[in-house]
């Protein structure tokens, strides 16, 4: 009979990622392998331990997976060290950072890398909904898609491993990419890229080591721009935008529970839109990949129901209000804390603008807050209840 066993901490992840490795790799030999794996993943352990108390260095490698015996390993490292690129400073919070203190950059030489229209346009679409560019002017934004090259990647690729130092920002063009981070030594795959969005701009910003590792499921297509104009034109403009949220974001009461510089790490990485009134932001049953704080105006989220339908006389289709955000109140994370569709549309109520974070930012920074989202999501229910009868959101 079963006895009531407690499964130990860390036992899932770790298996759950030697079979990724198995899985990926197809090793001739799974027990020798294991070995190797299992070898790999102590000392990376160990190796993170000692980072940890001697100084802030994190270790060496994260999830890259190879087998070098200790000899190579130490000449490598001995000529990383002599080799790194960029004074690694690792910031444990979201540096204040002034651009008049970097008067350099200026006088860095504009890079160009020449395209053909065919590469412009294909560039110009990947790049389009990119939050880091939103706030760009339209001489910084084209400045930014000058520099820009193309990158073709094979399934497997590491586009990125986790904790390297940083050296390019990356726009999807197109292809699925896995993203692991490290979790007590162990690669744990915490989301993935379908088609679109970006990576690689954290090391970047904040001039730290590489926080996940990014691998191509299969053949893609990528956009990488380099770490020097990335500096120029996307972390000064952050600058810039910190100044012009601050005081907004210091007031919309879902991040009240923040740190300051949580808060300033949202600020850096949110995008900022505009609607007319009557566009359509959200639709009900699409998939979700941002979440949403409106800055100002007003929003209207409907929802189509056959019961809301029937009970308020309307035609099978039709969408009925279920509530309203202003200024410095959320939407769009249900989909995202649920992990299903879209539960309703929303629309613009006049001029709106709205600040807009991705999924992999939402999952990253707002993770203190997901209680309170949580118990409003509770409510949300409670109020389908009174307005249909019955919940609807489930269906
Ligand atoms: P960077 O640290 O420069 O390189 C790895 C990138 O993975 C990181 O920037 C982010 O763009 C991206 N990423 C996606 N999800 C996560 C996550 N949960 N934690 C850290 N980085 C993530």
């Amino acid at each position: 009979m079963m006895t009531n066993i407690g499964i130990p901490a860390g036992l899932k992840e770790l298996l759950q990622g030697f079979t990724v490795e198995v899985l990926r790799r197809r090793p001739p030999n799974i027990a020798e392998f294991g070995v190797q794996y299992f070898t790999h993943v102590f000392e990376n352990q160990r190796n993170d331990q000692r980072a940890k108390k001697c100084s802030s260095k994190p270790a060496r490698k994260g999830i890259t997976f190879e087998i070098h015996n200790s000899k190579d390993e130490e000449e490598e490292d001995s000529v990383k060290s002599t080799t790194h690129k960029y004074n690694r400073r690792v910031s444990v919070c979201a540096e204040a950072y002034n651009p008049d203190d970097d008067e350099d950059d200026d006088a860095e030489p504009r890079v160009v890398h020449p395209k053909t229209d065919e590469q412009r346009r294909r560039l110009q679409d990947a790049c389009k909904d990119i939050l880091l560019f939103k706030t760009l002017d339209q001489e910084q934004s084209s400045e930014v898609l000058d520099a820009m090259f193309e990158v073709l990647v094979k399934p497997q690729e590491h586009i990125i491993d986790q904790g390297d130092d940083g050296d390019n920002f990356y726009v999807i063009e197109k292809g699925v990419y896995d993203i692991f981070v490290q979790k007590e030594g162990v690669p744990v795959q915490v989301g993935k890229y379908d088609n679109k969005g970006s990576f690689g701009e954290l090391a970047l910003m904040y001039n730290t080591p590489r926080a996940a590792t990014i691998i191509a499921t299969q053949e893609g297509a990528l956009w990488g721009l380099d770490r020097a104009t990335f500096h120029r034109l996307i972390v000064k403009n952050n600058a810039k935008k910190r100044k012009m949220y601050e005081a907004f974001i210091d007031c919309v009461p879902l991040l009240n529970s923040l740190e300051l510089c949580e808060r300033m790490k949202i600020v850096d990485v949110l995008g900022g839109r505009g609607f007319k009134d009557g566009e359509r932001i959200i639709t009900q049953g699409d998939k979700a990949d941002c979440f949403y704080i409106v800055e100002s105006g007003e929003v209207k989220i409907m929802i189509k129901t056959n019961v809301s339908a029937m009970k308020a006389g309307q035609q099978d289709n039709a969408e009925v209000e279920v509530a309203r955000c202003t200024r410095g109140q959320y939407f769009g994370e249900l989909a995202l804390v649920t992990n299903k569709p879209r539960a309703a549309s929303v629309y613009a109520v006049g001029e709106t603008k709205c600040l807009v974070i991705d999924i992999q930012a939402f999952e990253r920074l707002l993770g203190p807050c997901m209680d309170i989202m949580r118990r409003n999501i509770s409510q949300y229910e409670e109020q389908l209840v009174a307005l249909f009868g019955s919940s609807v959101l489930n269906h």
